[in-house]
């Protein structure tokens, strides 16, 4: 088997049916999950360690849980980034991980490629949990599959992905899977936080809210990630939540049965407005963090079977 299809680091070069074979066995899990039967011997004797370097809530608990549920054994690994020998560090983890016989590995790492780095070091399948500003594919797939039970398809949508582009690996992961999937998407944000080579993949940018969502089936908010920005790039939050925040006035320029989505975590009041976040009508927060957990048991289930679904 070749190392693309051994392992999960991207979204970009995923075929359709690879992300509809994702999507369609995720879906599966969703009903199982509902109706309580959240035990399965799928995975025994699997180990599989989440290995984070960076922090997390939602996606290093919903890995463990979606391994629990399918009966692997999961160990969870939280590493404090040494700046000094990060390339070092990485390897001698990567022979640990080895010989403690690890078969699925679940990486989270502020060095874009981090987690290909170690897909070539240990005998583990390795899936991307989110590298620096590169990837984070579970979260396109969970944002998908979120946007297909609710939308019944993803062919067709406009979808606005608003605010920090530039900083966000959620945001690269998306654009990947939802123009490889037929959807209209749109970036939005001050030219400061919006890449420019982001208009090379097929997508429009908008530096106004109103204009970019302009009849929006879906308008996904980003975490404005001051942690990586290096200098200056927005005013002040307030500034940037009068220009780019959600709120009712802005959302109303989206179409009236538009969903809001967020990966989350939320900085209220600076990227979206508490009452737009909560309101069970347009906004689809938690019930995306429902899909994580299906989406990611749908990934171990697939990689621990040795292959990709195609
Ligand atoms: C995102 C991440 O870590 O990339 N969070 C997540 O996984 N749900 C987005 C963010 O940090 O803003």
């Amino acid at each position: 088997m070749d190392h693309q299809r051994r392992h999960l680091l991207g979204v970009e070069g995923l075929a359709p049916p690879a992300i509809s074979g994702f999507l369609d066995l995720a879906e599966s899990y969703v009903l199982l999950n509902r109706s309580g039967q959240t035990q399965r011997d799928l995975l025994r004797g699997h180990t599989l360690i989440n290995l984070f370097f960076e922090d997390s809530t939602r996606t290093r608990t919903s890995f463990e849980l979606a391994g629990k549920r399918l009966g692997a054994d999961v160990l969870n690994m939280s590493v404090a980034t040494s700046s000094v020998n990060k390339g070092e560090t990485l390897l001698d983890t990567a022979a640990t991980l080895n010989a403690m016989q690890c078969d699925l590995l679940v990486v989270r790492h502020d060095q874009s490629g981090a987690p290909s780095l170690l897909a070539q070091k240990v005998d583990a399948a390795v899936i991307n949990a989110g590298d620096g500003t590169h990837e984070h594919p579970t979260q396109a797939l969970l944002d998908a599959l979120t946007i297909r039970r609710r939308k019944g398809r993803l062919e067709g949508l406009t979808v606005a992905i608003c605010g920090d582009i530039l900083h966000s690996r959620v945001a690269r992961s998306n654009l990947h899977l939802l123009t490889t999937m037929g959807s209209r998407v749109r970036v939005v944000g001050p030219p400061t936080l919006i890449p420019a080579e982001v208009a090379r993949l097929g997508v429009t940018v908008f530096h106004d809210m109103a204009a970019g969502l302009a009849g929006a089936d879906i308008v996904m908010m980003l975490r404005l990630q001051r942690e990586r920005m290096t200098a200056g790039l927005v005013p002040s939050a307030r500034e940037y939540f009068r220009f780019f925040g959600l709120d009712a006035a802005k959302l109303a320029h989206a179409r009236p049965d538009a969903l809001v989505m967020h990966p989350g975590p939320m900085n209220r009041g600076v990227e979206i407005d508490s009452a737009i976040a909560d309101d069970p009508a347009r906004s689809v927060i938690r019930e995306q963090v429902e899909m994580g957990v299906a989406v990611r048991m749908a990934v171990l289930d697939t990689l621990a079977r040795g292959g990709r679904n195609r």
